[in-house]
């Protein structure tokens, strides 16, 4: 997605690459804010929990939480289920939040964060994902988990679902907030090779 201040840049970079304007132009330019797909708004904690418990994380597993905003469901799986874990988020800012989270919560040793685009980003390594996005970046998002993860590897989202391709195999609610969980299947795979 686009927006004005960054297609502004885009376009202050190509006229000064080609000579059109003077290199101090883009010193002028105000610091670019990320495009986000997605707002952050946190998860409530008893619904983090809930969401780890359904995907039953424990030490052996690697979460990835795509837009993981403050960290918390990261540092929550590293510290109340001994997990590995790594938070992805667009905005430097809630990647500033999620570090200084693991650090107060003593697991630093256990988990990364990383200022990317989800969209760009290898979850191969993950045995669980998380997810609280919007329903069309999930929907976008689901040939890539089709594609990447392993047979086996779990999926939960906070409120939101696939879409009708791909239905939850389990759902929950806790204080009126809905979770969908998956498990990534053979035929799944084999989808993403026709
Ligand atoms: C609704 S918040 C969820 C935060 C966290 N996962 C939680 O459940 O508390 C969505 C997060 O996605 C991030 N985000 C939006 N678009 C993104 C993108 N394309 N790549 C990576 N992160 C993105 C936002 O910065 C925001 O922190």
């Amino acid at each position: 997605m686009d927006t004005l201040p960054r297609r502004r840049a885009l376009i202050t970079l190509g006229a000064t690459a080609a000579g059109l304007l003077p290199a101090s132009s883009l010193l002028a330019q105000p610091a670019v804010a990320p495009s986000l797909d997605v707002p952050f708004v946190p998860t409530p904690q008893e619904v983090v929990e809930r969401m780890l418990t359904i995907a039953k994380v424990g030490k052996n597993d690697v979460l990835f939480d795509l837009g993981c905003g403050d960290g918390r469901i990261v540092v929550t799986a590293a510290k109340e289920h001994g997990a590995r874990g790594t938070g992805i988020d667009l905005d430097p800012e809630r990647i500033g939040e999620a570090r200084k989270n693991a650090q107060q919560a003593g697991v630093t040793d256990r988990v990364s964060f990383k200022v990317a685009d989800l969209f760009e980003t290898d979850v191969s390594a993950a045995s669980v994902v998380t997810l609280y996005l919007l329903p069309n970046v999930n929907t976008r998002l689901r040939p890539r988990l089709w594609k990447q993860l392993k047979v086996g590897s779990r999926v939960v989202s906070h409120a939101f679902d696939m879409g009708p391709e791909w239905p939850p195999e389990k759902t929950d609610s806790v204080e009126g907030r809905s979770i969908y969980y998956w498990t990534i299947k053979p035929e799944h795979k084999r989808a993403t090779k026709t």
